[in-house]
């Protein structure tokens, strides 16, 4: 496994000889880790049936679970999806960025069935981290990119996490730092008549039903039954080792507390160990935390992560999401 270390504050890595080692790994249907502002993801060229059954190995992915294809830009987008006015107008509000649209495949389009996992939809993201939009454009190809994590684990959001579940995996990885936003993108179903929101993550519900003008409904009963449309429905997933104990009042000298905002709860100052995700109560600050947070706690051994209660606005919906899934009973 090769590592590439880059600056993404400065344009200088687009010149790297980097990048043609990795396009050429790219396309020759091997895997790497490339940043984006959510998550790092474990990406490869979506049009190759092959190299997308590598990322299913690698995960131990359920094969019925579909991927993300990223794209450079929505001109990009619009090779492979048909787009209603309703998914322009999300694409120009908030492309590039940490929201993925599921739409109406085109039946040109080259990515492979494997990747959306035959189903008639596609799921589809211009990311803002520039690497991944910068291989998408460079190879000409789609990238597919879940989160680089062991199927069911903790999302990882630095280079040295997906290094430490991955690596035999992986031909490269490509540490541009700590993402910015930490948590995975909103997924938007708009294959149907009605917005749907699969997945909760990092543009706010809120935002998105200001530009459509109306209420997201929730996954239809349908999808959720027969195949699981999105990481939301399956039970566990984000899980540590610890077992987690979700809206305590209380701390305990026994576990471990991940603690939000200024206010002290019971016995916080006696906790096993503690890491306040935002001590002024920040909610994007918290989502940008979270993946690292529940990694340190995990690591100090504790049997249990307490979590104090974290308001369900804005950003909160995706947090209290991926805690609810670190909570479920594991199989
Ligand atoms: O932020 C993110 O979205 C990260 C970064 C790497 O971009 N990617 C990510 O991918 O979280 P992943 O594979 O862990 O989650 C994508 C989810 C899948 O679990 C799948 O259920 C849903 O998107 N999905 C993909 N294609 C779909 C489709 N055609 N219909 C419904 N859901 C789909
Ligand atoms: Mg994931």
């Amino acid at each position: 496994m090769q590592r590439w270390t880059l600056d993404p504050s400065s344009p200088d890595w687009q010149t790297s000889p980097e990048v043609e080692n990795v396009c050429a790994a790219l396309l020759n249907g091997e895997l790497a880790a490339i940043p984006t502002e959510t998550v790092y993801g474990l990406a490869a060229d979506a049009t190759n049936g092959i190299a997308c059954a590598r990322i299913f190995e690698a995960k131990g992915r359920p094969q019925f679970n579909p991927l993300i294809s990223h794209v450079a830009s929505l001109a990009a987008a619009e090779e492979h999806a048909i787009f209603s006015d309703e998914a322009r107008a999300l694409a120009a509000a908030f492309w590039p960025g940490p929201l993925t649209l599921v739409l109406p495949k085109k039946k040109s389009s080259p990515i492979s069935d494997l990747a959306t996992a035959g189903l008639d939809t596609v799921a589809l993201r211009v990311p803002d981290g520039a690497v991944m939009r910068f291989l998408s454009e460079k190879t000409g190809r789609p990238l597919a990119a879940p989160s680089a994590n062991t199927s069911g684990k903790i999302s990882p959001t630095r280079a040295e996490d997906v290094i430490a579940d991955l690596e035999p995996s992986l031909s490269y990885v490509i540490d541009a730092g700590p993402c910015a936003v930490g948590i995975e993108s909103t997924i938007i179903g708009l294959g149907d008549e009605t917005p749907r929101l699969l997945r909760p993550g990092g543009v706010s519900r809120e935002d998105i039903e200001q530009v459509l003008g109306k209420i997201l409904q929730g996954a239809a009963e349908s999808m959720q039954q027969d195949a699981p449309t999105a990481p939301g429905m399956l039970s566990s997933h984000y899980a540590p080792n610890a077992s987690m104990i979700l809206n305590v009042s209380e701390a305990s000298p026994e576990d471990a507390l991940l603690s939000f905002g200024p206010e002290r709860i019971p016995g916080a100052d006696k906790a096993h160990a503690e890491f306040n995700l935002s001590p002024e109560g920040n909610l994007a600050e918290a989502a940008s935390n979270l993946f690292v947070a529940m990694r340190a706690l995990d690591a100090t051994g504790a049997s249990s992560i307490r979590v104090q209660f974290i308001p369900s606005l804005g950003l909160g919906e995706a947090i209290n999401d991926r805690l609810q899934r670190a909570a479920a009973p594991r199989n």
